[in-house]
């Protein structure tokens, strides 16, 4: 079965000395943050085996991360995961010339700033008030509320708590459902700071495959029996990163499957507005069976606005409301403001959205058949991204490659619990086509670096640390 980092090296030889390929490596692991810290690491010997080389390279490599700071020997309990003080790594001063492709989000919508005066309206009849709002104002939380209703799940507002984005959302239903120990069912791929928030709160993440064509129901159900998870994590409407989207009849036994076992199901849906041209439209997953909901105006409105919230029942509302306080008292009033004139609009979310992923799409498609002929894109019937087939496990090399033409591209196994899937990459479809045709540019000559032979230079693993 092997160690959680002999499993996570993959084809880590890049030629030259083996020991400094392998610090490199495990670097990457740790600054990827596909090795957490704290997290203890096989003994020399161990991985020695494991890779099939001698201890004293496994040594080597070991002391060269211990000198960096990477690696910590705690007298007694073994080498686990560090990182060195701020000093000592190098972060690149932003440039105004770095494409940024880990951030996978719409632009504002343009009816935000003339919300934002209307807010100021509604904010001034709150000012007489404390001003704490532990589960959200009720004119946002009604409006949420609606939208479920109108979804066709019958939703009243007492069972919404406005948090600050889907992130905080999902913090705080790990804080308050999480167990040490115990599995979480996570898709593989899925939304990677979601696994870091399981991780948190030390739940033993157990994958399950998706593919822009959907979810293996058989391996879920599977996985859900033999390892009776605690949680199941799913983002089930155009998931992120492969826009696939579980059909009612798959949600239904989903539904009954957690059940069986007494899971609790956590539903993202972040993504469930970004619908381009999907042609049919599931019901929402809490109508098939219990679960918890999350949404968020980021993807909907503007990721600047930091206005998420969470769909649950009564009691665990209640938990959630009796956790919230260790972490905040409540979300910015005139944020929810501001939220609560947007969702007044939602036609002209919801168009200003499809407008611009169509756009989006488009250009990721041109520049895929363009700059990287070969590499084709699947269907993408909305959501944020193209989860696309490099056709070799390429994905970290090329994210590499393209620091060094000024695009940051997070690798596909960023987007996986165990460090797999170096064959894919995720490639926003949200992006004006402008600064997608330049990002495919420069993609292509990444990928061409690549195909000539080029290997990543001495640092450039420490630099994907800011992806
Ligand atoms: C599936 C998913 N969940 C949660 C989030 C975080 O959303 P927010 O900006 O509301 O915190 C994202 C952002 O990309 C996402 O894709």
């Amino acid at each position: 079965m092997g160690s959680r980092l002999g499993r996570q090296l993959g084809e880590w030889y890049q030629g030259g000395a083996v020991a400094q390929s392998l610090a490199d490596r495990i670097r990457m692991l740790i600054l990827d943050g596909r090795l957490t810290v704290g997290e203890r690491v096989p003994s020399e010997r161990a991985l020695a085996t494991e890779v099939g080389r001698s201890r004293a390279t496994v040594t080597k490599a070991y002391e060269t991360l211990a000198d960096a700071g990477y690696l910590a020997r705690v007298h007694g309990s073994g080498t686990r995961v560090a990182l060195p003080h701020r000093s000592a790594t190098r972060v690149p001063a932003p440039s105004d010339d770095v494409i940024d492709l880990t951030i996978a989000s719409v632009g504002s919508t343009p009816g935000l700033h003339a919300a934002t005066v209307r807010a100021l309206d509604r904010l001034a009849s709150l000012l007489g008030t404390p001003g704490y709002s532990l589960d959200g104002l009720a004119d946002l939380r009604e409006r949420i509320a609606a939208r479920y209703t109108q979804r066709g799940l019958p939703t009243d507002p007492s069972q919404i708590v406005v948090t600050s984005g889907a992130m905080h959302a999902l913090t705080l239903i790990t804080a308050a459902f999480g167990e040490r120990g115990r599995a979480a069912i996570v898709e593989q791929p899925t939304f990677p700071h979601a696994m870091d928030a399981l991780r948190r709160v030390g739940m033993r993440l157990v994958p399950t495959p998706v593919t822009p064509e959907g979810w293996d129901l058989a391996h879920l159900a599977g996985r859900i029996r033999e390892t009776r998870p605690g949680i199941v994590y799913t983002i089930a409407d155009l998931h992120n990163p492969t826009g696939a989207t579980m059909p009612d009849l798959e949600r239904a036994k989903l539904a009954a499957t957690a059940r069986s076992v007494g899971a609790l199901v956590i539903v993202d849906e972040t993504c469930v507005e970004l619908d381009v041209d999907r042609g049919w439209t599931p019901h929402p997953f809490a109508s098939h069976g219990p679960a918890i909901s999350i949404g968020s105006m980021s993807k909907l409105a503007w990721g600047g606005l930091r206005i998420g919230w969470i769909r649950a029942d009564a009691p665990h509302v209640e938990r959630l409301l009796a956790v919230r306080p260790s972490f905040d008292l409540g979300s910015p009033l005139l944020e929810q403001c501001i939220a609560t004139e947007l969702l007044d609009d939602m036609d002209g979310l919801l168009a200003h959205t499809k407008r611009r992923l169509t756009a989006g799409r488009a250009s990721v498609r041109a520049g895929l058949a363009t700059h990287l002929p070969g590499v084709v894109m699947p269907e993408v019937p909305g959501g944020l991204a193209a989860w696309v087939d490099l056709g070799s496990p390429m994905s970290t090399n090329l994210s590499l490659a393209a620091r060094e033409h000024g695009l940051l591209l997070p690798p596909g196994p960023r987007f996986t619990a165990t460090g797999v899937l170096d064959r894919f990459a995720r490639i926003p479809i949200t992006w004006e086509p402008e600064v997608m045709d330049a990002a495919m540019e420069r993609l292509g000559m990444a990928w061409r670096d690549l195909r000539a032979g080029s290997t990543p230079r001495a640092g450039a693993y420490e630099e994907l640390a800011v992806v």
